[in-house]
């Protein structure tokens, strides 16, 4: 039996618990096992509400693989809908039950306590749901407990909500950008979408973190957006470049440096940094800053090599498109030289990873 002290204990072991963790399933995976041991349940699940198909979906659920259940059936279902707590002592024998999922889980459902999830507004968004109070039944204050932990809980989801939704806005303003950019430099249509998946595969390879590799493969095509400030008559011109027009043409680095950079924007400051250092060479020989070695980001050195092999084998106005050896070979060469030596090795190494993008996004 858990003493009042006790339960105290694994509430604050709780708080440190859910400041610490970022991801909304640790946290939510923490908060369904702090309330099983607090209030001595058997199992805890928290569902989500899905307006589209009106259903609960597990998102934890203790020995139990992902559930989906009408909101109209079962305890949750009340308590979604009404939202309020519901305490069933003998589930059996309570009309508000639905043996369904005992059938399909196998499990022997005795006593519920079930407690919904509501947003700042009082709307349902899920479900708190404890199972089998051990050796007696769930109490009003095991549901005052419960309560508790799940307004941290809804506050949880309620933020990976607001989170997504940021993000999803992030990415549109993202492929916005960066097809402004393209819209200029009408050779390059699939060029920067290449660019971002190969950007992201040689990350992976590289072992930098799964949000790392997500922002560089979000970011890498933004890496020529300065050209938006480019003449037309440079940027279109299907011949060789003057002298001039070439050092005009370098400027597109810095241009989209300041066109992206946002301090509060953790994206935009790696899409501005990408887009200034992505003609910086390993040797210290390229442009605007003839940056060295790791002295250029890490995901600057990876989109310079992904820009310069798409730019390689893609057609462009004012040369031929390459055949996919005679790229490798340029990267070979110019490894220790424009290219980090260590990432064209990953390259050259992954290359049937390579080539499944090349074959998938062809022009
Ligand atoms: P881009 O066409 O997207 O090319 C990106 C980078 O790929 C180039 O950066 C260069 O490092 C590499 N690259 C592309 N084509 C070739 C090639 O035929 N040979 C070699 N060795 N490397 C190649 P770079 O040189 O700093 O150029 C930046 C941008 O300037 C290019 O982007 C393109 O928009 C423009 N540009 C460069 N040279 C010419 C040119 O001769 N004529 C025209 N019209 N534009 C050019
Ligand atoms: C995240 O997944 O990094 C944020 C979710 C949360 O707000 O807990
Ligand atoms: C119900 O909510 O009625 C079902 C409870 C369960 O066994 O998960
Ligand atoms: C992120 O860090 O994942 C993006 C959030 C932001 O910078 O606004
Ligand atoms: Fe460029």
């Amino acid at each position: 039996m858990n003493t009042a002290e006790n339960q105290l204990k694994i509430l604050l072991e709780f708080g440190k618990v859910v400041n610490k963790t970022r991801s909304l399933n640790s946290v939510l995976k923490s908060m369904a096992d702090y309330a099983r041991d607090i209030i001595n349940a058997d199992r805890c699940s928290i569902f989500v509400y899905d307006p589209k198909s009106d259903e609960l979906v597990s998102k934890i659920s203790h020995n139990v693989e992902t559930i989906r259940i009408s909101v109209k059936k079962g305890v949750a279902g009340y308590a979604a809908l009404s939202k309020e707590t519901h305490i069933i002592v003998d589930a059996y024998n309570d009309y508000r039950f639905n043996p369904e999922i005992d059938k399909k889980t196998g499990y022997l459902t005795k006593s519920i306590l079930a407690v919904p999830l509501l947003d700042n507004h009082g709307n349902t968004i899920g479900v708190f749901q404890a199972l089998n109070k051990q050796e007696s039944v769930f109490t009003n204050l095991d549901a005052e407990i419960l309560l508790l932990i799940s307004n941290y809980a809804a506050s949880a989801i309620e933020n990976a909500m607001l989170y997504d939704k940021l993000k999803d806005t992030q990415t549109k303003i993202i492929n916005k950008l960066s097809s402004a950019a393209e819209f200029k430099d009408q050779d390059t249509s699939k060029h920067t979408k290449r660019v971002g998946l190969y950007s992201g595969l040689l990350a992976d390879k590289y072992g930098l973190s799964k949000d790392e590799i997500t922002m560089i493969e979000l970011t890498a095509p933004m890496h020529d957006a300065g050209k938006i400030g480019i003449a037309d008559n440079i940027i279109l011109k299907p011949g060789k470049l003057e002298k001039d027009e070439f050092e005009l043409m370098k400027t597109h680095a810095q241009i989209g440096y300041n066109l992206l950079y946002d301090d509060e924007n953790d994206y935009l400051k790696v899409a501005a940094l990408i887009a200034l250092e992505h003609h910086e060479k390993f040797d210290g020989s390229g442009y605007p800053s003839g940056k060295k070695g790791e002295e250029i980001s890490i995901y600057g050195r990876i989109v310079a090599i992904a820009d310069v092999f798409d730019a390689l084998i893609s057609e462009r106005a004012y040369k031929r498109a390459w055949s996919f050896d005679e790229a490798l070979t340029y990267l070979k060469n110019e490894s220790g030289h424009h290219f980090d030596p260590h990432l064209i090795t990953l390259f050259l190494t992954n290359l049937d990873a390579i080539k499944t993008i090349y074959n998938d996004l062809k022009d």
